[in-house]
């Protein structure tokens, strides 16, 4: 007699009872037959499925790709390995300097054509649209890595928040990244028109782990980076039919000037391993396996941010005191160190 029918017979002779232990078990089994397909997804995304070949997207034909904030950090790693891949690219950043060492560096290193627009997307001048759209309207652009983001200076409560911070992140974050993906998506679905389809167009954008969990003391940065969650998924349904794939790419922290972290660590790879991820994993959702035309690629990220859906959820009371009480900690390390700065500064003008 196999274990189940023993099983079976163990159970009440009363029928609501035996039919409620009966139900509760083909539950038990169907959520565990899920938590285990859903995970054995997550590892075959992360270790198993071969990197994603750039000839898809135009690579090695003459196509570009579109990167903002690509003067440092993830956005500069993005620009890096796109090149490398055989894009030309264009470099959307503020400082024009930093804009054109990087492009010195990619036409050295990669040989590929390079072109860079200088651009405050805080500003949110429709000028700098135009510009944009001027010096890109002919290229043959197949890419565009929505990266330009802004967080908090430190972690701040909300009511504290300085306006002029809380204006920059929705700016920067919002209406730069969606006014420069209508400029440049309409170029992107005109070259993937032209290829008759043997290419087709990738939109990514920069989320965050700041945007899957609300995120106390980050409030605002939190909201920014949720919208552009729901925008992207949104994107990617109205541009699949014209051959574009639009992905959101989830990370926790990265080591580069915004996170203010230099040393990296299991969970907090450098933007070169981390932008490796996202590339090679374009098209699977690495640990966000409950989201459409979403990637948490990184493998320690993926493997929490998994971790967290399955356990206490993203949008839990306690996940989101956890957050409270590691931002609050944060902000009290940030504003000791500050004081510290500004206590030896006066000590040496004092001397
Ligand atoms: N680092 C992390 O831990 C982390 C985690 C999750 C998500 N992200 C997201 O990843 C993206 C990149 O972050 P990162 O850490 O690489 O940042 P970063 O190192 O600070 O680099 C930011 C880039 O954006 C440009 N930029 C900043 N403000 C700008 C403005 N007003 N106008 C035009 N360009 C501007 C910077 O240009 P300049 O060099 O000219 O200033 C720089 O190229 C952001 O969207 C961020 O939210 C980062």
């Amino acid at each position: 007699m196999s274990s189940i029918e023993d099983l079976l017979q163990s159970l009440p002779d009363n029928r609501v009872v035996y039919y409620t232990l009966v139900f509760a078990l083909l539950v038990g089994v169907f959520k565990l037959t899920t938590f285990v397909l859903r995970l054995g997804s997550v590892l075959v995304d992360l270790f198993v499925v071969p990197p994603v070949d750039f000839v898809k997207y135009g690579a090695h034909s003459g196509r570009w790709a579109v990167v903002t904030g690509a003067s440092d950090g993830i956005g500069k790693e993005f620009a890096l390995q796109l090149a490398k891949r055989g894009l030309a690219i264009v470099l959307v950043s503020r400082t024009k300097s930093k804009l054109e060492a990087v492009a010195e560096e990619i036409a050295t290193k990669y040989k590929v054509d390079t072109k860079i627009v200088p651009f405050d997307a805080a500003s949110d001048d429709e000028a700098n649209y135009l510009e944009l759209e001027k010096a890109v309207y002919d290229l043959p652009i197949s890419v565009l890595i929505n990266n330009v983001g802004q967080s908090h200076s430190i972690p701040v409560p909300f009511l504290e928040t300085d306006t002029t911070e809380l204006r920059n992140i929705i700016t920067i974050n919002n209406t730069a990244t969606l006014r420069i993906t209508q400029v440049i998506a309409p170029i992107i679905k005109a070259t993937v028109e032209k290829s008759r389809g043997k290419n087709r167009g990738l939109i990514l954008t920069m989320g965050s782990f700041g945007g899957l969990l609300p995120t106390p003391y980050l409030a605002v940065y939190s909201g920014s980076k949720a919208f552009l969650q729901q925008w992207s998924n949104a994107l990617a349904g109205e541009l699949s039919a014209d051959g574009i794939d639009v992905e959101l790419v989830i990370s926790y922290l990265v080591t580069s000037a915004m996170s203010k972290i230099r040393r990296s660590s299991l969970t907090i790879p450098n933007a070169k391993d981390f932008v490796a991820s996202a590339l090679k994993g374009i098209g699977r959702r690495g640990g966000a396996q409950e989201r459409y035309a979403t990637s948490t690629p990184f493998w320690t990220h993926a493997l929490m941010h998994f971790g967290i859906d399955n356990t206490v959820g993203v949008y839990s009371k306690i996940a989101n005191q956890l957050n409270l009480s590691m931002h609050q900690s944060i902000r009290q390390r940030a504003l000791r160190k500050k004081a510290k700065a500004a206590a030896s500064i006066s000590a040496e003008k004092n001397d």
